[in-house]
């Protein structure tokens, strides 16, 4: 059997009005090639309940069982007899097909997906470009290792990189597979470079779960707990965080400059810092926003110190907030920055971008691995940004804002334990507190978020306090689902 399929856009993209037609049964085992069109050409045997992602799948929710249904049910016994104990779910519920906004489990449920597999699926999942350009290149070849004999979609990502991230002067980049590795060869960069040791990170940071990385990650449950001695050289400054500043959000940004730098001064010496590296809106500590004027008086003081100022955009990049990066909403040029998750559409890359002489700095043989920049990855890299330029990403994320954050207003206006609403673009984020206090309510951010999720919204938490619930929506999330989705939300409150 030879069906061909695809592609209307499904949903309804903020500003503009689609069709939202219903894709044919067809088990992604199946898809066999794509057609002229990206239409899908499927060969074999179709099966009753599979569906196929991509942004042609149905942009609707529908729950057919409980959550978790029986067969997700099942599938985690298997898991638990097989998986590490130490991997954990937001939601147990085990996925056969995901696009745009949506994603299918087993039992046959489709679920808002309001996280994005964190931060990830900005361009949707299975997005065309991406499965169309993957296709070809694995088709082509998978791996060659670029450090044994290179291809040139690791250069084009490269130059993309460049050309995109803050700054017009010279640069090269550097891939990898994670935003791990990526921030662990920024730091190996900054040091090569100016020689120095020193590693200046904040309160809430979160830079992975490597030996360095969890070194400078703050939290210490579950992603540091028992996993010591941790890297040297790598010292915590305070973050410019607004709703729990002691002198106020007003005083926030001209505070907290004032407390880093002189705790710079006395307890490393700032001939001692190779680099600062701060995510310019933090994400796993809770989506802290830092006031206007922090970054750039941070990236200054940098400068004026000969420090590298490293800014991790691994969850805000890549049109998240609005902007390609986060950083260009104040006009911050850093000298390095690190990319991953929104930048190949799920599949697994990682960047370093920065100024020519830091990243030419290392000897040749210095930087590398044997996957990084894999072909299939930048291949995928190279259609999610196609996407985002072409279906201007960055707008989409900013119509987002101006939809969800007057909705999040409301419901803080009507809930005393919301005490902030806070995020830029799709980078949203209510914090919960005891009503009249700032004391963390972890408990009920983790109510809330279970309640959706049995409603079939996916939605996380995070923050040090792990009181925060963050929204990561898809940029090409269609209205309706985003209207949805907060009306979910809205209703999980009300059950509080
Ligand atoms: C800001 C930031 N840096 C680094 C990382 C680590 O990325 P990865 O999980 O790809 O290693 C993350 C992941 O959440 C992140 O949000």
């Amino acid at each position: 059997m030879i069906q061909s399929l695809r592609h209307h856009r499904s949903g309804d993209r903020l500003g503009t009005s689609l069709a939202s037609p219903r894709s044919a049964a067809i088990s992604p085992a199946q898809v066999a090639s794509r057609g002229p069109q990206g239409g899908v050409i499927v060969t074999g045997m179709t099966t009753q309940s599979a569906i196929h992602g991509g942004p042609s799948l149905p942009q609707h929710r529908n729950l057919v069982t409980e959550i978790p249904g029986p067969m997700s049910r099942d599938l985690f016994e298997r898991r638990g007899r097989s998986v590490a104990r130490g991997l954990s779910h937001v939601l147990p519920v085990f996925v056969t097909a995901a696009g745009g906004g949506v994603l299918v489990d087993v039992d046959g449920n489709s679920l808002i997906d309001f996280g994005s597999g964190i931060a990830v699926t900005s361009v949707g999942n299975s997005a065309d470009l991406v499965v169309s350009r993957v296709t070809e290149q694995v088709a082509q070849f998978t791996h060659t290792c670029f450090m044994v004999a290179p291809y040139e979609g690791y250069v084009e990502v490269c130059e993309q990189l460049n050309r995109l991230t803050p700054g017009t002067h010279d640069k090269r980049s550097a891939l990898f597979n994670s935003g791990a590795e990526a921030v662990e060869n920024a730091v190996k960069v900054a040091r090569h470079a100016t020689g120095r040791d020193a590693v200046v990170v904040f309160d809430h940071a979160y830079h992975g779960r490597t030996n360095l990385t969890m070194a400078m990650t703050a939290k210490n449950m579950p992603y540091k707990e028992g996993f010591g001695p941790f890297a040297g050289e790598v010292y915590r400054m305070p973050m410019a965080y607004p709703f729990r500043w002691p002198g106020g959000p007003a005083r926030c940004a001209e505070e907290a400059l004032s407390v880093v730098t002189s705790l710079i001064h006395a307890q490393v010496g700032e001939e001692n810092v190779a680099a600062v590296v701060i995510e310019p809106i933090q994400g796993e500590g809770g989506f802290i926003v830092p006031p206007a004027g922090f970054l750039p008086g941070l990236a200054a003081y940098c400068q004026a110190n000969g420090i590298v100022f490293i800014a991790d955009e691994i969850q805000s990049g890549f049109c998240r907030t609005g902007d390609w990066f986060a950083c260009d909403h104040e006009g911050v040029v850093p000298d390095l920055v690190t990319t991953a998750k929104g930048i190949a559409g799920g599949l697994p890359l990682a960047g370093v971008t920065g100024r020519a002489e830091l990243m030419d700095a290392v000897h040749p043989g210095g930087l590398g691995g044997t996957y990084g920049g894999n072909p299939v990855a930048c291949a995928a890299a190279l259609g999610a940004i196609d996407t985002m330029e072409k279906e201007d990403l960055p707008a989409a994320a900013r119509s987002i804002e101006a939809m969800m954050l007057p909705r999040l207003r409301q419901l803080a206006a009507a809930n005393p334990l919301i005490g902030d609403v806070r995020g830029r673009g799709a980078m949203l984020a209510i914090e919960l507190v005891r009503p009249g206090t700032i004391e963390p309510d972890a408990a009920a951010a983790a109510k809330v978020a279970k309640t959706c999720h049995g409603n079939g919204m996916i939605v996380l938490t995070c923050g040090t306090f792990g009181n925060v619930l963050r929204f990561l929506p898809p940029l090409v999330m269609g209205e309706s689902l985003l209207t949805e989705g907060l009306s979910i939300l809205e209703d999980a409150f009300a059950t509080l």
